[in-house]
């Protein structure tokens, strides 16, 4: 099962249409727009009734939550294990927020604080949430959706060039990357 934090935009919505066609059961999360997530599950059950032949049914949910609250990242990973009755296999952290505000004098530290919580506390959180039991099935793939703006202040400001260094990728333990059984 695969667990998509939010997969109804631009970059999640592909990330969706790709995984679909591998047979991968979805859970889609979204903050306020849910007539493009169920646009999009119309889509990706299209797409699998028309691209995969397997006879397995194809489960896709939707869940709704704000991402800039750590305790609403954990409500939603339960909810979604509570729903698919299975580990989630695959975290994809996409959701992500930034506004284009370049000089340091114009970004509050409101501002600074919650783009972080979304591009960076909510994926540190959702790891958490999934590593244990990827640990113990002893297979898993987390995908952070960073960004350009990660190299560099530029046009997007710091707040956004720090939110999106999602370093603790680096600290997942070996059991649940064993290069052997990647698909
Ligand atoms: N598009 C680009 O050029 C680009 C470039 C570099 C990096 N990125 C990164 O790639 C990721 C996806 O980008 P995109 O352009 O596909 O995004 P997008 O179309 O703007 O969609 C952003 C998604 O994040 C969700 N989101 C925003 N705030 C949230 C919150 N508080 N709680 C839960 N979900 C929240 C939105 O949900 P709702 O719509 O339901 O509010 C939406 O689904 C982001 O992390 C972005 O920073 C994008």
């Amino acid at each position: 099962m695969n667990h998509e934090s939010s997969l109804k935009a631009r970059i999640g919505r592909a990330c969706a249409r790709k995984l679909v066609l591998y047979d991968c059961d979805l859970a889609l999360t979204y903050s306020t727009n849910r007539l493009a997530a169920e646009e999009l599950v119309a889509q990706l059950k299209h797409d699998h009734e028309t691209n995969v032949t397997s006879e397995r049914y194809f489960r896709v949910s939707i869940h709704q939550g704000d991402l800039s609250k750590p305790e609403m990242c954990v409500k939603l990973y339960e909810e979604v294990r509570k729903a698919h009755g299975r580990p989630v296999d695959i975290l994809v952290s996409n959701a992500g927020y930034g506004k284009r505000i370049t000089d340091i004098w114009d970004i509050s530290v409101e501002e600074f604080e919650y783009t972080l919580s979304i591009n960076l506390t909510a994926s540190f959180v959702l790891t958490k949430c999934v590593v244990d039991e990827m640990k113990t099935q002893h297979w898993g793939r987390i995908i952070y959706v960073s960004s350009i703006a990660a190299y560099g202040a530029g046009l997007n400001g710091c707040r956004e060039s720090s939110s999106h260094h999602e370093p603790f990728f680096i600290f997942l333990p070996d059991q649940i990357m064993p290069p052997r059984k990647a698909v």
